[in-house]
């Protein structure tokens, strides 16, 4: 197979189209087999509830390619619950686990030359969004779904790498207390569009959202959950059911503590109250972890670690992460799922 001629090491976190994308329709209660097309344009009709009323959601996982070049997903089927959760919570029809991972497989392998080599820090996003159809006019539930998967090669998503980035504490919220901050829904990003720009245009790399009911608790960093390490070397991490849980926030709760022999709390996490951690981050499987330099919260910047360096707890925790991820270290039971 012929790879794609990319600057691998230069990729950062865009749209690239390649090949195939799978293709799956929800019709009369039930699915289709789902096939792989060629056709990166859908066409729908403009009385679709996904397009007037967000009744849509989606996913975001990766395939790494190993030392010995295999392809390997990291813990699809976690994904996969997490997508049926959101449907659940928007009246769609949940996807078979089996049929979740298949379709990841399957566009992994359909565009197997534009996986990033192993040793480039590139990955491949995989995109699988499930979206009601068919005409509508009132404010209901689609009678017919798409699910689909399609994938890009990706570099980081934050500019820095493992460089600390800044970030700002915003005045908006991104979710309500008993709305769909759980749920990996479009409206939430929608929502985090302005304040993202505000973030960006005075120089944080993103936001930080507090709890919509109090404004006194962390929830978010951006599309990423926070976590910070105390200076007794405890992993702290949000507890708030509007947060999305972090399927790289739970890996890494597992990672501190089977792997690193550290304490780990998911708890509240005050913003009044940082000078309990010596370093902090921002986790996800687009921003992988990314230190937090400094937080900007009513006009101070509090600076964790260094505004320059990772901190060595961060370092160690992105270091055993990303090998699992890569195939380095040895996973536990479950993570992976080899592409054959
Ligand atoms: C709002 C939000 N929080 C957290 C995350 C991180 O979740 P995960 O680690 O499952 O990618 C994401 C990205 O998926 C996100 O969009």
């Amino acid at each position: 197979m012929k790879q794609v001629n990319l600057d691998w090491g230069k990729l950062g976190f865009n749209y690239i189209k390649t090949d195939f994308r799978y293709v799956s329709y929800w019709k009369d209660g039930k699915w289709d087999g789902g096939k792989l097309v060629e056709d990166n344009m859908i066409t729908i009709s403009e009385g679709s509830p996904a397009i007037h009323y967000g009744q849509q959601c989606f996913e975001g996982l990766k395939a790494y390619r190993t030392k010995d070049g295999k392809i390997q997903l990291f813990r699809p089927d976690q994904n996969a619950k997490r997508m049926n959760n959101s449907a659940r919570r928007l009246l769609m029809p949940e996807i078979p686990e089996e049929k979740f991972i298949d379709a990841c497989i399957q566009v992994v392998k359909a565009n197997e030359h534009f996986v990033p080599p192993y040793g480039t820090g590139a990955t491949f996003y995989l995109r699988p969004y499930l979206i009601g159809v068919g005409d509508n006019l009132g404010v209901k539930p689609a009678k017919e779904y798409l699910f689909s998967v399609f994938g890009c090669p990706v570099g980081p998503y934050f500019k820095g790498g493992l460089s600390p980035v800044n970030f700002m504490v915003s005045d908006y919220d991104r979710a309500a207390p008993h709305g769909t901050g759980a749920a990996k829904v479009g409206g939430n990003y929608a929502g985090s569009l302005l304040p993202h720009e505000i973030a960006l245009q005075r120089g944080f790399a993103d936001c930080i959202y507090l709890d919509p009911a109090t404004h006194t608790k962390i929830e978010e960093v951006g599309a990423a959950n926070f976590f910070g390490i105390t200076k007794d070397n405890k992993f702290v991490t949000p507890k708030s059911p509007s947060i999305l849980p972090s399927i790289t926030k739970y890996s890494l709760m597992y990672v501190a503590e089977h792997y690193l022999g550290m304490q780990v709390e998911e708890r509240d996490v005050y913003i009044d109250n940082l000078d309990e951690f010596v370093e902090a981050g921002a986790c996800g499987t687009a921003a992988v972890i990314t230190p937090i330099g400094g937080i900007e919260y009513k006009g101070k910047l509090h600076v964790f670690y260094s505004q320059t360096e990772v901190g060595p707890i961060t370092r160690k925790l992105y270091d055993t992460l990303v090998g699992i991820q890569f195939g380095d270290i040895k996973a536990p039971e479950g993570w992976i799922v080899e592409v054959k």
